[in-house]
């Protein structure tokens, strides 16, 4: 049996740390996204991610590859229980969640997901021009008229007693709209998550701390700046990857980590879906670094479509 030298010091680590949400669920602070992976990439990937170590798989209704993922998680043969998966709500279907869970589930294959986020505060119309991204004729998206996310999130709140999920949650609520459905009197349970676009150029301080104060778990997609991938390439970041030995990702997703934010790095390739687990202790000196990055390079966000007239993103605050 061979043994490593002992001054020997492993600089990265698998990433195994837990996250509790407000139900007292673990959620995995690392967990591969879906986003834009087909579902041939896709398969491979879930399949890769689990054999690596990762507990915890992202998708959502829209991504259009549950069915793929489903079948690899049941080729993995992980046991279910330490599993963690989450699925999204679209916007059409935000009359019907119940109906829009059950489809969902049908195409993973699973009896029921950890945590069901609704995908954006936007209302579309079902029967409207287009079956995902419905538009009126002066071009504007086709929002259901006298029906808001509150009203949406009054009805995940009952999919709790049935099972299907074990949490319920949010994605793209800045802080206005938090407050808004927190304030709202049919809101009974707290959302467990909410997940937003985050990482070095759009820290966000302001919605991380109402999602802390408020037992929100945060969760950060796009963490390495998504498709244009301009984080990658930024000296201050490249550097403090440097000096740990490890990549420019692997910086990126420790950060989040070590602000207690749950992150989703997407990948179809079975190098980086390895490395993306692994984190690194960044000390206090580099966090703030990267906490200040974006009043040098400009603050990002990365994924923003057009919801007028419904009002997403307020502040990149
Ligand atoms: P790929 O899926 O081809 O590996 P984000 O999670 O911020 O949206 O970023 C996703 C993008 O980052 C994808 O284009 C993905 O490419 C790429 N990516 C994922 N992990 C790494 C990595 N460790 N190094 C470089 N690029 C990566």
């Amino acid at each position: 049996m061979s043994h490593a030298p002992p001054h020997a010091t492993r600089t990265n680590a698998r990433c195994t740390k837990t996250i509790k949400l407000s139900t007292g669920q673990a959620i995995p602070a690392v967990g591969l996204g879906t986003w834009q992976s087909s579902d041939e990439d896709v398969y491979k990937a879930v399949l890769t991610a689990l054999q690596a170590g990762y507990r915890h798989i992202d998708t959502a209704a829209i991504y259009g590859n549950e069915k793929a993922i489903g079948d690899a998680i049941r080729a993995a043969k992980v046991p279910r229980e330490e599993l963690f998966i989450t699925t999204k709500l679209w916007c059409t279907d935000h009359t019907r969640p119940q109906e829009a869970l059950d489809a969902s589930l049908a195409k993973l294959g699973l009896e029921y997901v950890d945590l069901y986020l609704m995908h954006w505060p936007v209302p579309l119309n079902p029967e409207g021009n287009h079956p995902r991204v419905p538009t009126r004729p002066d071009g504007k998206r086709d929002v259901v008229e006298g029906w808001s996310f509150v009203d949406t999130y009054a009805k995940m709140q009952t999919l709790l007693a049935g099972g299907k999920t074990r949490a319920i949650g949010v994605l793209n609520f800045s802080v206005s709209n938090l407050q808004k459905l927190l304030d709202a009197e049919s809101t009974t349970v707290v959302p467990a998550a909410n997940q937003i676009e985050l990482h070095p150029y759009l820290p966000q301080p302001k919605l991380v701390q109402f999602c802390n104060d408020h037992g929100i778990v945060v969760e950060a997609y796009s963490p390495l700046g998504s498709t244009d991938l301009p984080l990658l390439k930024d000296a201050t970041v490249a550097q403090i990857a440097a000096k740990h030995g490890v990549s420019v990702a692997t910086v990126l997703i420790s950060w989040a980590v070590s602000r207690d934010v749950v992150v989703l790095p997407k990948s179809v390739t079975p190098a980086r879906i390895e490395t993306n687990l692994e984190v690194v202790d960044l000390s206090a000196d580099e966090a703030a670094q990267l906490a200040a990055l974006h009043e040098l390079a400009g603050t990002r966000r990365f994924v923003a479509p057009d919801w007028s007239p419904a009002v997403v993103f307020d502040s990149n605050e």
